[in-house]
């Protein structure tokens, strides 16, 4: 069948990948969409049950890192669009663990520029109709004061962790690909997602998943930092509305104006698992265990999405209550997908990955 876009999802299997692979996959039946994923630790195809026989639906095992792998799938499917959110994610891997941090988020991104940028410009169309949109973090901004400013699209780049160097210097690379070649490029900068298919090495699955074993709940130092909270189904809502409708170029953050310090956000994740297991109130307090603070822990993100909803209308579905409730629901009702992942493998894929460090 000839379809009206194919387009590359780089990440699908990951956390926010796999909401924007089922959205697009659903929502635009005429569009063929090519999950692209590496499967680390982080991918699993699991979370993709539900549209794994889509016909519009293409899954392919490969690293954005492979040059030649790359050129080979633009020319099979003919790419038109990429969506970029292959990744390492999370900032306490970088700190242990940099040099791979920079190896997929900024070799990767280049790798995946430079492949987009010779089979579009050798097409007969050239870069008309094209798209190359990278999915970056609020995390590249580097940290606010407990001032109540927010990350608004002009606040300089100063990342400070390795995970948010190597994000800021793949959006240096994608903007330069549109300064200078005239790729069209955009980029979005989001804050922290919650929600479905989140690896448990995260806050909130890690803490959900804590609670439901009586484990310790380890906040990093006295949990005072503040992070800006977004369901991840809002957070595909508006990769969907910038893909299709983003000035290219152009750069929009996404946030929900939503901020919480870290212990008032454990003290309410403590209180809707505690009532959904049927505990009383305040029964896993007692779990909360104050641990070493992060290295450079950021203390505080805050996102103004004003311009996203003044240009393109978007705004969050859910309000913080109903998206922590359904989160809570979620893991609770799917702890078979919960245990796969903290199982033996998983443990052991941890510790082969620091024995040496
Ligand atoms: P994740 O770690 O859950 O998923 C990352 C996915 O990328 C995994 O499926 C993994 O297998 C795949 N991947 C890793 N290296 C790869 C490679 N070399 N080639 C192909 N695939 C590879 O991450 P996430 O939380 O879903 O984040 C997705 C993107 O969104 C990332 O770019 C991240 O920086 C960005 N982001 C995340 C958040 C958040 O709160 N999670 C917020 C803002 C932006
Ligand atoms: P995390 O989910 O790792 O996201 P990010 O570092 O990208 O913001 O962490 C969210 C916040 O929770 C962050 O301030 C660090 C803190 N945190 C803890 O206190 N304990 C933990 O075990 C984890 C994983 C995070």
């Amino acid at each position: 069948m000839e379809y009206k876009r194919n387009i590359m999802i780089t990440g699908g299997a990951g956390f926010i990948g796999n909401h924007v692979v089922r959205l697009f996959v659903t929502k635009y039946p005429e569009y063929h969409i090519i999950n692209l994923d590496k499967l680390t630790y982080a991918g699993n195809l699991a979370n993709l049950k539900d549209v794994e026989n889509a016909p519009n639906y293409t899954f392919v095992k490969a690293d954005i890192c492979d040059f030649d792998k790359m050129m080979e799938l633009f020319k099979t499917y003919q790419i038109d669009g990429v969506i970029n959110l292959a990744a390492e994610s999370h900032v306490d891997r970088s700190i242990k663990d940099p040099f791979t941090f920079a190896h997929t988020n900024v070799m990767g991104t280049l790798t995946l520029l430079q492949a987009a940028k010779l089979s579009w410009e050798a097409s007969a169309t050239g870069f008309e109709g094209k798209r190359y949109y990278q999915i970056s973090t609020d995390e590249v901004y580097g940290a606010l004061a407990f001032d109540g400013t927010l990350f608004t699209e002009d606040t300089k780049y100063l990342p400070h962790s390795p995970y948010s160097a190597s994000k800021a210097s793949a959006d240096h690379f994608v903007r330069a690909f549109h300064d200078t070649y005239g790729m069209p490029t955009i980029i979005t900068n989001c804050s922290n997602n919650y929600g479905p298919y989140q690896f448990p090495e995260k806050l909130i699955p890690l803490f959900i998943n804590n609670i439901r074993h009586g484990k310790p709940l380890p906040v990093y130092g006295k949990g005072e930092n503040v992070r800006d909270w977004l369901y991840v189904v809002d957070h595909a809502r508006a990769i969907d509305l910038v893909f299709h409708e983003g000035k290219t170029a152009d750069t929009y953050n996404i946030g929900g104006f939503n901020e919480w310090k870290n212990i008032d956000l454990i003290k309410v994740i403590i209180k809707t698992v505690d009532r959904l297991l049927g505990y009383e109130e305040g029964h896993s307090l007692k779990l909360i265990t104050h641990v070493t603070d992060r290295k450079g822990h950021d203390l505080r993100y805050a996102i103004d999405s004003t311009k996203l909803k003044n240009e393109l209308g978007w705004e969050p579905s859910l309000q913080f209550e109903e998206g922590i409730e359904k989160t809570v629901r979620w893991y609770l009702d799917n702890q078979a997908w919960m245990d796969h992942i903290t199982s033996g493998a998983y443990q052991k894929y941890y510790e082969d990955m620091y024995k040496n460090r």
